[in-house]
């Protein structure tokens, strides 16, 4: 709670003149009260005093006897704190909200491949990626949204002679069709020289802008870009064409980045190639590692590429901060590209850019997913399967739109799942353990959200404020309510969404427990009606965490 901090600083410079954050906390234990802080520990230690005697001098200036119980002194010198019924009350019916904080952030995010499937590292960027946005917006930033689609390389050069060759149109083909073409180009491409010369001259063509070449291109892109947006709808994600800027957006920067990195004496000749070695990084051989910007073939890669996208971001998108939601395996690519932009002087020192990494999807068998014959997964094939399963567990309940419900609990346990551990750590693809109802799932946290939307319909009201707070049960439940706004800052902060979910499942775990000690429908007059209220702002909390980490919260289930 923002105010108890104050006040907690303010006896500190009081008392000491020092400006410590006082990092409370919510208290481990229901015997150390609601929040607690170390403060009197880190300045004894600073100042060289006992810290419970520090504890005892900034609990005699602490001026919280409106807002809490007599402080308390634990231990070696904790500040133990517990708010009162009304504080209490008064912090769930009047929710902290965000206001606008001035700064851009842009996210990289799902960046599929064009003319191949996507998969399931691509639906984890989705997946983290459009929760974020979902949440440093809540928090007050304005995002930009970049999907930065694999639309440009040698392979189109391939593809495009190999149709020119076959006699086929671009417009015969789908995705499946693409992807076929792609394997047959490149099987070519292997084989024969002088399809291989064809080829490489193809790309050149492509590169620079010969419009029969770009058309057939376009029409790979358009096609590819229609199927992901058939995914991004089915999992509802927040992406738009207009979020599309995918590699080839940069073309025409590349020679500039390599001309300004080559003037600024950043660029080595290597084997052909014009490469940056930057200090610091090396190979396991313990030679230096190179960032390739320019091939040896001339051509110019994913990396300048991405040097190019650092400068765009920063120069003409404004960004105050830069998020990049890419699966684990690229992190020494970021690293790389950050220092050298930041050397190169292209992202200031004021502009953190941080790559969100990720862990891998497993299959039963424990190893990256891919299908029996080691194919990607159609991650299209994956979320029908959940829906599926959703719709199952459905089975005659009534008074529900099942066709609706089973895709938001289906893509809602995908989802959840995803988002709901660390996301650092590999996890295995198990639709059982998903759409369970019961332990930390996304159909567990639904069903809450449902049973209290169904408790209020009974009530007949929903309005109302919380008055009485007097069972230990719902001074819990109250107590984490008013965490939901610190709860979503330090998403924000983190960019960890895992502890978003495990909040709102610690408040479903809560609100089970107020049930069971806590009548609320048989109960009567003043603690009736606060009740009711508590349920309500329990189903906002709900529902708007449900909403930012992207799930649905259907009203019936
Ligand atoms: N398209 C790439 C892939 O599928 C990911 C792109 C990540 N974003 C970036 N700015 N490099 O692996």
């Amino acid at each position: 709670m923002p105010v108890l901090s104050t006040r907690l600083s303010a006896a500190a410079a009081a008392a000491f003149g020092t400006s410590y954050d006082p990092e409370l906390r919510s208290s481990t234990k229901p015997e150390f009260g609601h929040y607690q802080s170390n403060l009197a520990l880190r300045i004894g230690n600073a100042l060289g005093r006992s810290p419970r005697d520090v504890a005892a001098r900034l609990v005699a200036l602490l001026q919280v006897e409106d807002l809490c119980q007599t402080p308390e002194i634990a231990g070696p010198g904790f500040i133990n704190l517990t708010l009162l019924p009304e504080t209490l009350a008064k912090a769930v019916n009047e929710p902290e909200t965000f206001s606008s904080n001035g700064q851009r952030v842009v996210v990289d995010y799902s960046q599929p491949n064009v003319a191949k499937q996507m998969h399931v590292g691509h639906l984890r960027s989705t997946v983290i990626g459009d929760a974020l946005c979902n949440v440093l917006r809540f928090a007050g930033y304005d995002v930009v949204r970049q999907n930065h689609v694999g639309d440009w390389g040698t392979q189109y050069g391939m593809m495009i002679e190999q149709l020119l060759e076959e006699g086929i149109s671009a417009e015969s083909l789908d995705l499946e069709g693409l992807q076929n073409l792609y394997e047959r180009s490149r099987k070519h491409f292997d084989a024969d020289g002088t399809f291989a010369d064809k080829a490489r001259l193809r790309v050149v063509a492509l590169q620079s802008g010969d419009p029969e070449t770009r058309a057939m291109w376009r029409h790979m892109v358009d096609v590819s870009l229609d199927d992901f947006d058939k995914v991004y709808a089915l999992l509802g994600s927040n992406l738009e064409r207009t979020d599309v800027v995918g590699e080839s957006a940069y073309n025409d920067d590349l020679p500039r980045v390599v001309a300004e990195l080559e003037q600024q004496g950043l660029l080595t000749e290597s084997a052909g190639a014009m490469c940056a070695f930057l200090p610091g990084f090396l190979g396991r051989d313990g030679d230096p590692l190179p960032v390739i910007v320019r091939k040896s073939d001339g051509g110019f890669g994913y990396s300048a590429t991405d040097l190019a996208a650092v400068r765009h971001r920063v120069s003409t998108l404004h960004a105050d901060r830069i998020v990049y939601v890419v699966d684990h395996r690229q992190a020494l690519h970021f690293d790389m590209i950050f220092t050298l932009a930041r050397t190169a002087g292209w992202l200031p020192g004021s502009v953190p850019a941080e790559h969100v990494s990720f862990g891998t999807v497993l299959g039963p068998n424990g190893k990256p997913f891919k299908t029996r014959e080691g194919g990607t997964v159609k991650l299209v094939d994956l979320l029908e399967s959940a829906v599926a399963r959703a719709d199952g567990l459905l089975a005659g309940r009534e008074g529900v739109d099942r066709a609706a419900t089973a895709r938001a609990v289906g893509i809602g346990a995908v989802k959840y799942a995803d988002l709901s551990s660390d996301r650092g750590n590999d996890y295995v693809f198990d639709l059982d353990r998903m759409v369970a109802m019961t332990g930390n799932t996304g159909p567990y946290l639904q069903y809450a959200h449902a049973r209290l939307t169904r408790l209020l319909a009974k009530a007949g009201t929903s309005a109302g404020e919380v008055t009485t707070l007097e069972d230990p049960a719902e001074q819990r439940l109250a107590l984490l309510l008013t965490g939901f706004a610190a709860t979503v800052e330090q998403v924000a902060q983190t960019l960890q969404p895992h502890r978003l979910c495990t909040y709102l499942y610690d408040v479903a775990s809560a609100l089970s427990t107020f049930y069971e000690q806590c009548p609320v429908l048989s109960s009567e007059g003043a603690t009736r009606a606060s009740r009711i209220a508590l349920c309500t702002a329990t189903r906002k909390v709900l529902q708007d965490g449900l909403g930012l980490v992207g799930i649905g919260a259907p009203d019936a289930m």
